[in-house]
């Protein structure tokens, strides 16, 4: 097992991540010190890994909500349903609540436990990739409003993170790979050798291999740890984070939240925001191309619907990072350094939309 801390003060927690670590009785028992649990779960992961969590606490109180899988589901209406279990068994001040789930019900769950009694302590026990490099970690939490997504939500850090890459076993393949496109993601913000070791092992994390998943598991949370302990909040540096996820949201939006998981659109918005890193001038046509070959080796959609660039550029344009009418962009100076900008000329945006969403 590898260990690391996000440093927030009174608020720094350990994320824990190896093979097996939900076989691991006292590992459980240590990491979910409360007499009141309420396990925040689903109707595909309950069944599945639910068994060996309530099996550890055996002198606990451990009661289990089970929600409908889904992201239609991330809403007030079941985060409802959730306090309502809450309150019916009189959990106080000092329950705990468990996420054992994707990013659906780790923001979920983390908003419930934000909220509930003004905040009780919550712990995450990511099982997609994606959760597991990202989601779980950092302290957002959120529901969705028909008016868009996560625009119900709070800050709230787990007090612990508990990734166990045994669990990647059953995911299916399409979810792993939206997973890599977020680990690609962190290579291009800051660490070029991450980025070459990725494309050393690619083939290796899609066969999940427990070395290569639990090595980029592991550097993908030292990367976001760090940024996170540097800038909780999102005033600055942490937006580095949304790399990719611009252009990505827009095409989630625009089709719908159906035909693109979260991370194949991101996977997408990579690549774009590539390209128009290219066309600033900043980033070389060959790396352009290493990071289209890296995301196509790594089983993703290189290759942007066809939404049209006014409609790309209505949905950027109501996603949370605009600042002042102006949609701040993060993009590249190379492969493994990105900034944020909020001053580049329109035109290389507009050419860039057209290129990659047409007309
Ligand atoms: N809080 C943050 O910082 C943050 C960051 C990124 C994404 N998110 C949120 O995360 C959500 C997406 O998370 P996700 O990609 O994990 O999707 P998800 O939670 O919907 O999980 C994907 C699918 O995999 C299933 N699943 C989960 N674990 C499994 C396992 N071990 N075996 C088999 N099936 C399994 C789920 O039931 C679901 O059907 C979005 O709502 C997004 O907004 C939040
Ligand atoms: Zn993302």
């Amino acid at each position: 097992m590898q260990t690391l801390t996000v440093e927030l003060e009174d608020r720094s927690y350990p994320i824990n991540i190896g093979a097996g670590l939900l076989r691991q009785r006292s590992l459980l028992q240590a990491a979910l010190p409360a007499r009141d649990i309420l396990l925040v779960s689903n109707t595909t992961v309950a069944p599945l890994y639910a068994e060996a969590v309530r099996s550890a606490l055996t002198d606990r109180r451990v009661v289990e909500v089970v929600l409908p899988d889904g992201e239609q589901h991330k809403t007030l209406a079941t985060a409802g349903r959730v306090f309502d279990v809450l309150v019916a068994n009189r959990f106080a001040r000092d329950a705990l609540v468990v996420a054992l789930g994707g990013g659906v019900v780790g923001d979920l769950a983390g908003f419930v436990a934000a909220c509930y009694q003004r905040g009780v302590d919550f712990v995450q026990i990511p099982t997609t990739l994606l959760a597991q490099v990202d989601s779980s970690v950092g302290g957002k939490t959120a529901v969705n409003h028909p008016g868009g997504k996560n625009l119900i939500g709070a800050f709230h850090q787990p007090r612990e993170v508990l990734a166990d890459t045994d669990v990647l076993g059953t995911l299916p393949e399409r979810e792993l790979q939206a997973g890599l496109a977020e680990i690609i993601k962190y290579g291009l913000i800051c660490d070029r050798p991450f980025f070459d070791w990725l494309e050393q092992n690619i083939e290796a994390l899609r066969r999940r291999d427990d070395a290569a998943l639990a090595h980029a598991i592991f550097r993908s949370c030292q990367i976001k740890a760090q940024i996170v302990g540097r800038d909780e909040r999102e005033r600055g540096e942490r937006a580095l984070l949304n790399l990719g996820h611009t252009f990505g949201h827009a095409i989630e939006a625009a089709t719908g939240y159906v035909d693109w998981l979260h991370g194949e659109a991101v996977g997408a918005g990579l690549l774009i925001a590539a390209s128009m890193s290219q066309r600033l001038g900043g980033l070389a046509a060959a790396d352009v191309d290493r990071l289209r070959v890296l995301l196509g080796r790594a089983g993703l959609r290189t290759v942007a619907p066809q939404i049209g660039a006014d409609q790309a550029a209505h949905f950027m344009s109501v996603d949370k990072k605009v600042k002042s009418g102006r949609v701040r962009l993060v993009l590249l100076h190379s492969l493994g350094k990105a900034y944020i900008s909020g001053d580049y000329p329109d035109a290389a945006l507009q050419d860039t939309l057209r290129a990659h969403f047409g007309a």
